[in-house]
């Protein structure tokens, strides 16, 4: 069927690739911010559980997806998923396989290119000497889309390098490009991340607070706490969190390994990528930024500000305390570290539409790439232009998190319960090089997909405030986070595209929902399109 002959170099840069995959800005950026806002220690504990009954699973499920679906020639969900079943419309749930790797492609890229203006501003030694209030001034002139031709010149240029050295790599393949990336990021991430773990466990006390002291900052992280363990919230946010950092839900896994060969071992392989993405992530992730903030601004100012930007906006001003030198050193090694992360991971995002047009249209490696590239800079630009008016967020929480749940679901019911579990576990187990205990059978079969349905629905549905003992009352209100929340704009004060004449946020909104509907819609009339062109070359 398909003339894509690309395949896996070695093991090791298999699961290097596989790794780096997984391993990305979730794991410095998302993983901590959401830990902390989680009561830290609390969110450990539901986040392990999520690991082992969600994450876990679901990387065997979709390693065999994938193996199942090379074997027969498929590199993209949308036939991997129409290939284990009789029933035609599954290929459509498939379409989210390439959908959603677009959508976070398209954001992704961005922020790994605000790391790498940042590892050359630190290296330039830009920050130096700066206060906290110019090291935010810097990051909100960055992005800031300012009037008429002050577009974010410098913002706009290091999004379209940062994409081209994707595409470019795309463009080689798999063993030539991905692979060899993988083989060299990874390890340096690592050396950079234990660098700056060790520069967070000996800085102690950083600042004058009484709380400033980064083992502050550790303790906080990782003394499991059981006050919230009943908190739906911190359920749900753990939960996204395995997601997002072990890439499941998202259709790339299913892609890289739809390149194995037949008999090779997925069960260890799984293991191993999974496991190196929770070391670097629990390990190394929790011990950079939040301690190193903790140790200079304390642990009440950091409950209170922690966010995403936290990377950007105070880290070049906190190494700058450890004089320049070390300042340079630290700078370049965490938004360095931070880009390696990146790529590695938006590379990964870019190959199921890679393998779907290869295997369908026989679009060559250049042409597959460069028409990625193309659509990914159109999906962006309104995250990058529209920044503030939560363009990006809304990019974030459709295709980087609701998305990922609703494919995770759909394919691990089609795994278990259509492809059927008999079948599955021999998928699983075939050709492995461990055993997987057999309790997994069971909970992939059951355990999974309730958690995930019950992750769905209590997103859907969440009440305000997390007052979950409202449900089924008078009292519940629906909270404005939630799915449906957010669909009708629960709780925002405003609701109207234009006020004074001016364009509000809700437009900006409302309009990159629709843009996002477009491409789902678009990807799916193409998979009509190469089903029928299959059909057609079949009879
Ligand atoms: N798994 C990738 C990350 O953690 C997407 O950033």
């Amino acid at each position: 069927m398909s003339k894509n002959n690309e395949a896996w170099g070695s093991r090791v840069g298999l699961i290097l690739a596989m790794a780096g995959n997984a391993v990305g800005l979730g794991n410095f950026l998302r993983f901590p911010v959401k830990a902390v806002q989680n009561g830290g220690g609390a969110f450990i504990i539901p986040y392990l559980v999520s690991f082992l009954l969600m994450g876990i699973p679901l990387l065997w499920v979709e390693w065999s997806m994938g193996r199942f679906g090379g074997r027969h020639g498929d590199h993209s969900t949308p036939f991997i998923l129409d290939n284990m079943t009789k029933k035609k419309f599954w290929k459509y749930f498939g379409v989210f396989g390439i959908f959603t790797n677009i959508g976070v492609m398209a954001y992704y890229t961005y922020i790994e290119s605000w790391t790498l203006t940042y590892s050359i501003k630190s290296l330039k030694g830009d920050f130096l000497g700066m206060d906290i209030s110019q090291v935010v001034q810097t990051f909100d002139n960055y992005v800031d889309m300012g009037s008429g031709i002050n577009l974010p010149w410098l913002a706009i240029a290091a999004f379209l390098v940062t994409l081209s050295i994707n595409i470019w790599i795309l463009s080689r393949g798999l063993s030539g490009g991905i692979e060899k990336v993988a083989k060299i990021a990874m390890p340096i991430l690592i050396a950079f991340g234990a660098f700056l773990a060790i520069m967070a466990i000996t800085l102690g006390k950083g600042g004058d607070c009484a709380d400033c002291n980064s083992h502050i900052g550790m303790g906080f992280l990782w003394k499991p706490q059981w006050d919230t363990i009943w908190s739906p919230k911190v359920w749900l946010e753990a939960a996204g969190q395995i997601f997002f950092t072990l890439s499941v839900g998202m259709g790339t896994i299913q892609c890289y390994s739809s390149y194995l060969k037949k008999k090779d071992d997925i069960a260890l392989n799984a293991m191993s990528a999974g496991w190196m993405n929770g070391f670097v992530e629990i390990v190394l992730g929790a011990s950079v930024v939040i301690p190193i903030a903790v140790g200079y601004l304390g642990l009440d100012w950091v409950k209170e500000n922690a966010n995403f930007m936290m990377a950007f906006k105070t880290m070049p001003y906190l190494f700058d305390q450890w004089g320049p030198v070390l300042a340079v050193i630290a700078g370049l090694a965490w938004f360095g570290l931070l880009f390696f992360a990146g790529i590695t991971s938006s590379l990964a995002m870019g190959t199921p539409w890679m393998g779907f047009v290869q295997d369908e249209f026989k679009w060559s490696r250049n042409k597959s790439a460069w028409t990625l590239g193309l659509v990914i800079l159109f999906l962006a630009m309104p995250t990058i232009l529209f920044f503030e008016y939560g363009v990006f967020d809304e990019y974030d929480y459709w295709t980087g998190t609701v998305s990922l749940v609703v494919f995770a679901l759909a394919e691990v019911i089609l795994f278990a319960w259509v492809f059927g579990m008999d079948k599955g576990w021999k998928e699983i187990n075939y050709g492995s090089d461990m055993k997987v205990p057999t309790a997994y059978k069971f909970i992939i079969k059951y355990v999974t997909p309730v958690f995930i349905l019950v992750i769905f629905l209590a997103s859907l549905i969440q009440p305000k405030n997390n007052d979950w003992g409202s449900l089924f009352t008078s009292r519940y209100e629906l909270d404005g986070g939630s799915i449906i929340g957010k669909i009708l704009h629960v709780g925002e004060a405003n609701t109207a595209w234009m006020v004074d004449g001016s364009l509000t946020s809700v437009f900006y909104v409302d309009m990159s929902r629709l843009l996002l509907v477009l491409t789902f819609v678009g990807l799916g009339l193409m998979v009509r399109y190469a089903s029928k062109l299959r059909q057609k070359n079949a009879g």
